[in-house]
């Protein structure tokens, strides 16, 4: 399924209400809801733990993409595979060993993604597409929202449908993704769209509407 899906990021959402935020912004017309893990490791923030994950979990109905941002990853996929992960995303520099890594995300029976930072090439991650069911471009340097989109991420994304070809793999795209740069990933063709500040700025639980109004703009 290659329709445009928006995944926010609840890292945008207010951080006292998130089960409400969550059923806020699928009532609203997310796709997925995108939930970022962070380790003040490998990014330079603290985000997530798996109880934090486990919490979320009900208040999901559509589909938990979980991005961990953390480095070692190996010795953490079970645990946020048992908070109740859809996907699991690893990034390809979290580790020596993302093939081990891509292979036990698929052994929890999750759905596996691969990221890659704004400075690492695409073939990077073409001896993984086999085991992957999507590639994370980040379109930031991560760990935090409300960062400016950077343009040369466009030409990886288009190079990595091409090399994804006829295989069964999303490309999402995270940061700095909005009614402006939208457009842009869609065309070189990203499907998933991840966005926090652009969906959850001038709203709140009192007022959900916005969330929808946002979305849609994207
Ligand atoms: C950045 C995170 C993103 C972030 C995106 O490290 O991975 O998911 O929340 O935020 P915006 O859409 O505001 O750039
Ligand atoms: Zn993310």
């Amino acid at each position: 399924d290659r329709r445009i899906k928006i995944a926010p990021s609840i890292l945008s959402a207010d951080f006292a209400n998130f089960g409400q935020e969550i059923r806020a912004i699928e009532a609203e017309g997310a796709d997925w809801v995108h939930v970022d893990v962070m380790d003040g490791h490998f990014v330079p923030n603290l985000t997530f733990g798996p109880p934090a994950v486990k919490a979320f979990r009900p208040h999901v109905t559509s589909f938990m993409d979980v991005h961990l941002m953390i480095a070692p990853v190996d010795p953490y996929i079970e645990a946020y595979a048992e908070a109740g992960a859809d996907m699991i995303t690893a990034h390809v520099e979290a580790g020596p060993h993302p093939h081990r890594t891509l292979q036990a995300i698929r052994a929890t029976g999750k759905k596996a993604g691969i990221s890659l930072n704004p400075g690492t090439p695409a073939e990077a991650v073409e001896y993984l597409l086999d085991l992957c069911d999507m590639v994370l471009v980040m379109t930031v340097n991560p760990g935090f929202g409300g960062q400016k989109f950077i343009h040369s991420q466009l030409d990886k994304i288009a190079r990595l449908r091409a090399m994804i070809g006829d295989r069964p793999v999303h490309i999402q795209v995270d940061g700095g993704v909005d009614p402006g740069t939208a457009p842009l990933v869609a065309k070189a063709g990203a499907d998933v769209l991840v966005a926090g500040s652009a969906v959850f700025r001038g709203g709140s639980v009192a007022d959900p509407g916005v969330y929808g109004k946002n979305i849609r703009a994207i």
